[in-house]
């Protein structure tokens, strides 16, 4: 089967929506886009414009080319997904009118409460159980199955990890969760915070990059003249992409816009 997989990343390719973006991988010189199928990492620290580049992926997939797309929020319960892209002048059609029509597809992850006994505090950690991430897992694959979902958005996994108790069940449950995604019939991307300062790694846990198929990097730096947003490909398998960083802007009517033509040393 991943002779089967590895031959689709060579001619299938999904356009982002994302001004810019596409351009960064190319095949024979051509910009193609992301691998379909592909299950991507999008890194960054806080304020780097994950939730935005994201939604804006998926949001676009379901209005320019009709691909169903499913939203996983983690510990939000209202609508996420227009609180971050209703600004955008592309941002016409409410995510109940594209749920109404079947292209969209929520799913929120929220970990049970837990009650101390022993204390009188409630403690109100939540942790995930094996058995309710197994069946949030099972769900997902239905879903993705049953509504034919092309893009898929995970925000953010570190949120999502952070409702386990122990590390190791931490580790083990990102692990299937990614390797469910790569199984999936769809384009992934899920987001994962990270710290501007200390040993550099992608992901909260260290390991996301080595399992997903590619690595987004937002960059968001403090110069002496104010913010500056910068992205980099870090990784694609299968694929020839671009490798420097290249500045980018979330535009008030545009969302993520990316320049590829300049370059930032
Ligand atoms: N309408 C808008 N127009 C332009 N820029 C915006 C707009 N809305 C938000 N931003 C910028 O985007 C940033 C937030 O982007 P986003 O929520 O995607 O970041 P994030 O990486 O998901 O952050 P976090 O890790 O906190 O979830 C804001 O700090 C602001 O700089
Ligand atoms: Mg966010």
């Amino acid at each position: 089967m991943a002779g089967v997989r590895q031959e689709k990343y060579h001619d299938d390719f999904v356009k982002s929506g994302i001004e810019g973006f596409d351009d960064l991988f190319t095949r024979k010189g051509i910009p193609v886009g992301l691998p379909r199928g592909s299950v991507v990492l999008l890194s960054g620290s806080c304020g780097a414009g994950k939730s935005i580049f994201s939604a804006q992926f998926l949001y676009k997939g379901i209005i320019n080319c009709r691909e169903p797309g499913l939203y996983v929020s983690v510990d939000e319960t209202t609508d996420n997904l227009w609180k971050v892209i209703y600004m955008f002048n592309w941002a016409k059609e409410h995510p109940d009118a594209l749920r109404r029509k079947g292209l969209l597809h929520n799913m929120q992850m929220i970990g049970s409460r837990t009650h101390s006994r022993k204390d009188t505090q409630v403690n109100y950690e939540t942790y995930l159980r094996k058995l309710e991430f197994a069946e949030f897992l099972k769900k997902l694959k239905q879903i993705v199955a049953t509504y034919k979902i092309k893009r898929l958005v995970i925000d953010s996994s570190s949120q999502l990890s952070m409702h386990f108790k122990t590390e190791l069940e931490r580790r083990s449950g990102l692990i299937r969760l990614i390797n469910l995604l790569k199984r999936l019939d769809c384009t992934s991307i899920f987001t994962s915070e990270i710290f501007e300062r200390g040993p550099i790694t992608y992901s909260r846990l260290g390991m996301e990059e080595f399992l997903a198929d590619g690595v987004i990097v937002l960059r968001h730096t403090e110069a002496r003249t104010g913010l500056r947003r910068h992205i980099l490909v870090k990784k694609m398998r299968g694929l020839r992409h671009d490798e420097d960083f290249h500045p980018f802007v979330i535009d008030e009517e545009e969302g993520v816009r990316i320049f590829p033509q300049e370059k930032v040393f």
